[in-house]
């Protein structure tokens, strides 16, 4: 069961159990067009390409992308291991020069954030190896990117002070590191180009940035969704990613505009409508949530509704979409997200074919926000519901 897809290049959080894609993608006609509008890690688009289908996947995260492109590209592995030798040769003779990295020397904030997080000796690495990979396009120097990534976001002792980074909860836990850049940034190397070696992608995915709410697909074009949608509230992608991200070229504020924009965040909406009112009610006690939390339930449920439409929009006649969608609380409420997609779904004119709960094993549960001590919640927050639409 645990090898239905090749090991993931990088970490990433709340990752679709590899086992509901690859079947999904098994019963569909050969050479169906896939399409995953929040394609985060690229679980589902490489389950696609590798069970002989075409796929396009979408994220606005900046290093879902580059994950999932790097994951579903096929790569000439004695390149990359030519060109990663090259970038580590150049960085170490830049660590002690006087580089220019425009994006955090000419920006307070950024340049805040790295000095914060990162130790002198590995930040003078990182902008070293920052510096030789900027600008470079192609993909073996995505898988550089990805090397360089993983050095930072890991579970434990990385190129920064933080911990838990993988988890998207970094908090600094070191006040100084002797952790080697350039080696590690190395041995990650090898580890990608040895995964691609020995399963390399049968086929290349078509991955870029973009809205799920307004994906460039054409109308009618796309043979099966297949998405795990962020739960309302649960995980904060961009807090962890632009740990990797600030040293890409991203400032910080670009990052925070990122970060607003996602489905999920803690972001509220005042206006509501019938629809909005209806599906709230649905998912939960919440006439118990302050005026707050409210706003950012109804903002999900309007973001839901919208990439439910555009999901009904990019499917042929007869198309399927399949969902996997986790519940949340917010202070102690639990709510139905579940009840939101399959709102929004039917309100875009799909039906609903088949519904299933399945309790998440213990690896892939993530830690639901502190509700006081409820058992029941927790409890309830274990499962997820794994939905099929069609669209007549
Ligand atoms: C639960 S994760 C997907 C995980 C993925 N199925 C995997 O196996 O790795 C949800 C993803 O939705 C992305 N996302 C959130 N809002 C988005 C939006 N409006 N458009 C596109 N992607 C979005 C997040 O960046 C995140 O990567």
């Amino acid at each position: 069961m645990n090898h239905l897809l090749p090991p993931p290049i990088h970490p990433f959080p709340a990752r679709m159990a590899p086992e509901i894609a690859i079947e999904f993608c098994r019963a569909l006609p050969q050479e169906a067009l896939v399409l995953d509008p929040m394609v985060g890690s690229g679980t589902t688009i490489r389950a696609a390409i590798d069970s002989g289908h075409q796929a396009i996947g979408i994220d606005m995260d900046p290093l879902a992308v580059l994950i999932s492109k790097a994951w579903t590209t096929p790569v000439d592995s004695c390149l990359f291991r030519r060109r990663y030798e090259e970038v580590a040769r150049n960085a170490q003779v830049l660590v002690n020069q006087d580089l220019q990295l425009p994006w955090i020397d000419d920006d307070i904030e950024t340049g805040e954030f790295t000095e914060r997080w990162f130790g002198k000796p590995q930040r003078l690495a990182l902008r070293a190896l920052a510096h030789v990979l900027h600008g470079r396009r192609g993909p073996s120097w995505d898988l550089c990117r990805v090397a360089f990534s993983r050095i930072i976001i890991t579970k434990d002792k990385g190129a920064s002070l933080a911990r838990d980074v993988s988890h998207s909860r970094p908090h600094i836990s070191y006040q100084s590191s002797n952790f080697d850049v350039i080696s590690g940034f190395e041995r990650a190397a090898e580890t990608i180009a040895r995964r691609l070696e020995s399963e390399p992608p049968r086929r290349r995915a078509t991955v870029r940035l973009g809205d799920a709410r307004k994906p460039k697909v054409a109308a009618g074009t796309v043979d099966a969704v297949i998405t795990s949608p962020p739960y309302l509230n649960a995980i904060d992608y961009l807090r962890g990613h632009r740990m990797s991200l600030v040293w890409f070229g991203y400032t910080m504020k670009q990052l925070r505009e990122i970060r607003g924009a996602e489905v999920g965040a803690e972001r509220s909406l005042r206006a509501c409508d019938q629809f909005l009112a209806d599906t709230m009610h649905e998912m939960g006690q919440i006439d118990d949530l302050p005026p707050r939390l409210l706003g950012m339930v109804r903002r999900y449920v309007r973001d839901t509704r919208d990439l439910g439409a555009a999901i009904a929009r990019t499917l042929k006649p007869g198309g399927q979409a399949l969902f996997v969608v986790g519940n949340s609380s917010l202070k102690g409420v639990f709510l139905r997200n579940d009840k939101a997609v399959e709102l929004a779904a039917s309100a875009a004119g799909l039906t609903l074919a088949s519904r299933m709960e399945r309790e998440l094993p213990p690896n892939r549960r993530y830690l639901p926000p502190p509700t006081g001590g409820d058992g029941d919640l927790n409890q309830r927050m274990r499962s997820e519901v794994v939905m099929t639409f069609k669209r007549p």
